[in-house]
């Protein structure tokens, strides 16, 4: 798939691309989050996000919040015919420059730890596993551990 760089455009998450946001998560598998807690997040929960297009096509999204000295993802994927091109890299990379710029010294996040795309996208980014949380995702296989991991910023 031929991608020009040029045509990708970040968009901060905000009240006019929850549905995209939506339809995004659905579409890379992942747990649809509801219109009124996507609202939540950003009206109260200290939350943010961005989507990534190309063109007028959305191709990938992100979904953080803020605790006092940690940032936390809490959603995050790129439309499978994109993946392995950098896409996610691009949007992960937005969150960085959060943390630095607002002097979080942690990013956390939880994966399934069958999830080894996932698994290897952040290792590659720099995470460590911490925790094993036992039995944390309920799935169609029953219930699955969730793995903690971390980055920390000086
Ligand atoms: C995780 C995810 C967002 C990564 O997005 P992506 O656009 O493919 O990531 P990138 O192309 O920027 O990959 C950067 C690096 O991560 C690693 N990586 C990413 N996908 C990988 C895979 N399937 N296998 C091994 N390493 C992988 C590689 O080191 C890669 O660099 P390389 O391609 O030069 O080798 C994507 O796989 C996805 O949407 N998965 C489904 C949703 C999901 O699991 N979200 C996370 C929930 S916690």
């Amino acid at each position: 798939m031929v991608c020009k760089k040029e045509e990708l455009k970040l968009t901060t998450l905000g009240l006019n691309n929850i549905y995209l946001v939506q339809k995004l998560q659905k579409r890379c598998d992942d747990r649809v989050w509801k219109k009124e807690s996507l609202i939540h997040l950003l009206k109260k929960g200290s939350g943010f996000g961005f989507v990534l297009s190309e063109g007028f096509t959305g191709i990938g999204y992100i979904l953080a919040r803020s605790l006092q000295s940690e940032l936390e993802i809490l959603s995050f994927g790129v439309l499978s015919s994109y993946r392995r091109m950098g896409f996610g890299s691009i949007l992960f990379k937005e969150i960085e420059k959060f943390i630095i710029i607002n002097k979080k010294s942690k990013l956390i996040l939880e994966v399934n730890s069958h999830n080894n795309k996932a698994k290897n996208f952040y290792k590659s980014m720099g995470l460590d596993e911490i925790k094993v949380l036992s039995r944390y995702y309920k799935t169609d296989n029953g219930q699955e551990d969730g793995l903690m991991m971390s980055k920390f910023y000086f």
